[in-house]
């Protein structure tokens, strides 16, 4: 785990509400899991005190550079949002336990399912399935096409399937309506979302005995286990989201 300053390299608007970043460092930045998250500290701006905690969506280790997705919510992602190439955003990264890979030349045939901006750390893990030499089938959700996030970028990494709520692109619908998930042949999803969205992949995963890891989006603040804020109800008893988690295999879950 590092603190480091991250210099902003570049910044597009991908939807109304949504930003992507690219950032670097002048150290070499640390090496990253997918499904591990970043703090992020909020600077000039009276009432936020707490760093905020965002998934690393992309790193490219060659380059030193991640990327974040950042959906803005309240004063901390918009001081995020408004953020441009030069600023500098300071960051503890890496973060939290991410998700299991297959082992290399293990035979894998994963679903990767997003909902809203809980698709982003999935670019990174998709792009890790790839080096192993794992083609992923992507299932994003959002409320409509204008709020589908980076679709061309998962595109360039695996298969995409498309819900829409309002059904103007894809299915009509939430993820779990979506054919695929009941006709595909998957041994493996890794899901991350609004927790509802979650728990009905939970619930399909159980019926169908697949193995099934979700990333857990509790309310944060420290980042390190120390002010017990993100504390999750488990089977093996409370444990700190951001520790222990944020990727959880569902059968340590109490979801039913
Ligand atoms: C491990 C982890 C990874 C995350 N990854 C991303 C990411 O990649 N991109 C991204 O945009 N956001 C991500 N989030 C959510 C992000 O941290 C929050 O949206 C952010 O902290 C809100 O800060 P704020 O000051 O803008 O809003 P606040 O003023 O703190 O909150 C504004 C509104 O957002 C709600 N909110 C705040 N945090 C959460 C949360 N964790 N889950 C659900 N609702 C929340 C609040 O209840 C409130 O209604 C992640 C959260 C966690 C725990
Ligand atoms: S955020 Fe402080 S213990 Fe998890």
């Amino acid at each position: 785990m590092k603190v480091l300053d991250l210099i902003v390299k570049e910044s597009c608007a991908v939807s109304a509400t949504s930003v992507r970043m690219v950032l670097t460092a002048h150290d070499t930045l640390p090496d990253m899991q997918p499904g591990q998250f970043v703090e992020l500290r909020i600077d000039d701006t009276p009432g936020v005190l707490l760093r905020r905690p965002i998934s690393i969506h992309d790193y490219d280790k060659e380059s030193n550079t991640l990327a974040l997705l950042v959906q803005r919510v309240g004063k901390g992602t918009a001081w995020l949002c408004s953020r441009q190439a030069g600023d500098v955003v300071n960051a503890v990264l890496p973060l939290g336990n991410g998700f299991t890979l297959p082992s290399e030349g293990a035979p894998c045939s994963p679903l990767l399912i997003g909902g809203g901006v809980g698709v982003a750390p999935l670019l990174f893990l998709g792009r890790e399935l790839c080096r192993r030499g794992i083609v992923p089938t992507f299932l994003l959700g959002a409320r409509t096409s204008k709020e589908l996030l980076c679709k061309d970028l998962f595109e360039s990494v695996g298969t995409v399937y498309v819900t829409t709520e309002v059904g103007d692109e894809g299915v009509k619908g939430f993820v779990t309506h979506h054919p695929v998930l009941s006709e595909g042949d998957f041994n493996a999803v890794y899901v991350c979302g609004p927790k509802p969205m979650m728990q009905a992949v939970v619930t399909m995963a159980r019926a169908g005995e697949v193995w099934c890891e979700v990333s857990l989006e509790n309310r944060m603040a420290c980042g390190i286990g120390a002010c017990l804020c993100c504390v999750e109800d488990t089977l093996s008893g409370n444990v700190c989201v951001c520790k222990e988690g944020p990727v959880f295999n569902i059968d340590r879950l109490k979801w039913t």
